[in-house]
């Protein structure tokens, strides 16, 4: 097939990572016989510095032509001032919130190789699998803002239309797992989550009567994650705590550098694929970074934008052979083992896809 993907490198370590995820979906391409075609763009600080925008037009155009997005990272301390007017983060939000990407979906798999780069015990860790579904285009990221001099608010809002849609796509995700979906809110005191329990009451019984679910509240998620992790299958919540609980979760893996996602919106349509991570400064342009997080989510984008299955699940394996194969860099190489290089990593990948 044939495939325009837009390519947004972003900050930081962005460049790099993205870079590796790019040199691997051209190999898969060549194996397979499909010709992808990568067009960049600049979003976050990158396009403050040569655009005063974070999100350019330009930029939102190509990714609404692109069948897919490949995005790096966003932001860092040159564009991080309290008074700043224009923010990296808000090229991110305005992209997420102009694709109607609504959904943002975050494996946890811990890999076996690998379970001793988690500060977690690793018998906690084994058959950990969860999905993460945390709802992206509403909450306290999206409500009113503003600021005095006495004050500061951001508003939280939901619909009923923006629960229900993210609900049902976490159903449809637990049908095809171990039909087990935990809905995570704040109900005790959030009005928005009491709004949250009553949609996803209605809608499990009603229209997924095999899928089993549970209300929890997000603090006792917080620790349930890591007490017994493998007890969850999917996972919904909204906005902030699906960004938070992610960071958590990502400890269960070993390292934020290998965890992907996939940002979704109406009808599996449209696709933006990014590593959870954001794009580390302090190490940017040393060639250490990480790139497995964002390479997976290239296997994500084949899935979810692509249609392609058994090009996701080669590319996966690939990654999977070259952490096996002990291609680990900094952030989980065993303490005294020389970690690889970004590069390095990305080379491994392409050998295993040999
Ligand atoms: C993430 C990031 C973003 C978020 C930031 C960079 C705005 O932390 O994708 O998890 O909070 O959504
Ligand atoms: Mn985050």
């Amino acid at each position: 097939m044939h495939a325009l993907i837009a390519v947004l490198p972003g900050d930081g370590i962005g460049p790099e990572v993205t870079a590796e995820a790019v040199r691997a979906l051209t190999a898969v391409a060549s194996t397979f016989g499909h010709s992808f075609e990568f067009e960049t763009a600049l979003l976050g600080g990158a396009a403050i510095d040569a655009t005063g925008e974070a999100m350019p037009a330009a930029t939102l155009e190509l990714c609404q032509r692109a069948d897919a997005v490949l995005l790096g990272a966003v932001g860092g301390p040159q564009w991080s001032a309290p008074d700043a007017k224009v923010r990296p983060e808000q090229g991110l939000l305005g992209l997420r919130k102009a694709l109607g990407l609504f959904a943002n979906l975050r494996p946890v798999v811990p890999h076996p190789a690998v379970l001793d780069a988690s500060p977690i015990k690793a018998e906690l860790l084994h058959g950990v699998d969860i999905m993460v579904v945390r709802e992206l285009t509403g909450g306290i990221y999206f409500g009113d803002k503003h600021r005095t001099a006495t004050e500061a608010v951001d508003v939280c809002r939901y619909t009923v239309t923006e629960i229900e849609r993210v609900v049902r796509l976490a159903a449809e995700l637990a049908r095809g797992r171990r039909r087990k979906l935990t809905s995570v809110d704040k109900a005790n005191v959030l009005e928005t989550s009491r709004l949250w329990r009553s949609i996803v009451e209605r809608i499990l019984p009603g229209e997924y009567p095999d899928v089993a679910f549970e209300h929890m509240l997000v603090d006792s998620a917080a620790m349930h994650l890591i007490k017994r992790p493998r007890d969850f299958d999917v996972i919904v919540t909204e906005n902030m705590f699906g960004d938070i609980l992610t960071d958590e979760a990502s400890m269960l893996a070993g390292s934020l550098g290998l965890l992907p996602s996939a940002s979704l919106g109406a009808n599996g349509r449209g696709g933006l694929f990014e590593p959870i991570h954001g794009s580390a400064p302090d190490i940017a342009g040393k060639g250490i970074a990480n790139p497995y997080a964002t390479i997976l989510s290239a296997a994500m984008l084949l899935r979810y934008s692509l249609k392609l299955e058994a090009e996701a699940l080669a590319l996966e394996a690939a990654v999977s052979r070259a952490v096996v194969d002990g291609k680990l860099p900094a952030d989980i190489a065993a303490p005294g083992v020389k970690p690889v290089s970004t590069r390095a990593a990305g080379d491994a990948v392409l050998a295993a896809l040999k």
